[in-house]
């Protein structure tokens, strides 16, 4: 049942008293905790597994909240936040003074974003102050994207778990450091690349090679992982790995573009097929809640499709990438 006015309350509540509630956000669940609480900002990465250098995301319900949270904020920022705030977009700045060093990993900078989703923005506005959520799944897992996704991978471990329904981003947010010359993506996310370049114009977005020292665990080479092994797989070479597994006996789930049934590769018997979306943004919102169906049907092996080679897809891609890395 989706969450209503008490439940907002009683959340803003727990939050106070330094518990952590799981809430949803347009892109993925977070797992959100009094930011300047240290106590309980520590129970998230105990409840994650996560080490504690890697820092967490601040979210606020407003701009105007930035100068109590970042520092030396560039003009660069606001047209970034004007642009796209609330939404899928978390910017890396200086941190204020007041930010306890377990949230930031123990970096002299912050991880700021405003979501775009009707319970968080009421939950932000009656708890008043910044909540620090990553996403709410363990360690490197896939993060979730409905309210049966938290409870099944955190269940009791959180005091309050709020019900938004399923995401509609459905991948986390895009990341964008500005503390160089030049902004910087460290991780591909919601905004599509062709919205950013918009704004950014000319002086455009470096990539995040040309940034060492800089933690984020969403940019580790394995994570998002499902259990089950994962293979991308170019199309035209899906059929044939396909069949030598299944020369060996082996049940396999297949993650494919959907395409006219007429082209559709005629596939034989111990192949579980989930047919993806064509268009980025509608696979992503189903992506991490296919992978997960077919993690717990316990394939010997999970093939993905390799979708296009272009912009629109690069989140995706980065996804997916990374969750194959996990079982190399
Ligand atoms: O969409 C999202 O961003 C979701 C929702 C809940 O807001 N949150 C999320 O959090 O994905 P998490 O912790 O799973 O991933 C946040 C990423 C991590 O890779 C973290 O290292 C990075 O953001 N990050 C946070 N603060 C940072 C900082 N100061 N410098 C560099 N990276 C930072
Ligand atoms: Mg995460």
């Amino acid at each position: 049942m989706m969450a209503d006015s008490d439940d907002i309350a009683l959340a803003a509540a727990i939050l106070r008293k330094g518990g952590v509630v799981a809430f949803p956000t347009e892109t993925v669940y977070g797992l959100g905790a009094d930011a300047l609480n240290r106590e309980a900002v520590q129970r998230i990465f105990t409840i994650k597994g996560r080490p504690s250098y890697h820092p967490l995301i601040v979210h606020l319900e407003d701009t105007a909240q930035l100068q109590e949270w970042a520092r030396d904020i560039p003009s660069l920022a606001y047209d970034l936040a004007r642009q796209f705030w609330p939404g899928p977009l978390t910017l890396i700045l200086k941190r204020a003074p007041q930010v306890p060093d377990l949230v930031t990993g123990g970096q002299d900078t912050i991880g700021l974003r405003i979501p775009d989703h009707p319970l968080a923005m009421e939950l932000l506005q009656h708890f008043g102050s910044g909540i620090a959520a990553p996403s709410a799944n363990r360690f490197g897992r896939i993060s979730p994207t409905t309210k049966e996704h938290v409870s099944a991978e955190l269940g009791s471990a959180v005091d309050l778990i709020l019900d938004g329904g399923p995401c509609s981003v459905g991948l986390e947010s895009t990341i964008i450091s500005l503390l160089g010359p030049q902004p910087v993506m460290l991780r591909p996310g919601g905004i599509p690349a062709a919205a950013l370049a918009q704004v950014l114009g000319e002086q455009g977005i470096a990539n995040s090679d040309a940034h060492s020292g800089v933690r984020a665990s969403g940019t580790l080479e394995a994570h998002y992982a499902p259990r089950t092994a994962l293979r991308l797989v170019a199309s035209e070479r899906l059929h044939q790995e396909i069949s030598a597994l299944l020369a060996f006996g082996q049940r396999v789930g297949v993650l494919e573009l959907k395409r006219a049934p007429s082209k559709a590769p005629t596939l034989e018997r111990g192949v579980h097929h989930f047919a993806m979306p064509t268009q980025p943004q509608e696979y992503a919102r189903i992506m991490y809640a296919t992978l997960r169906h077919a993690d717990e049907a316990r394939f010997d092996c999970l093939f993905v499709e390799q979708p296009p080679d272009d912009d629109e897809w690069l989140a995706v891609r980065d996804r997916l990438q990374r969750a194959a890395n996990a079982h190399r």
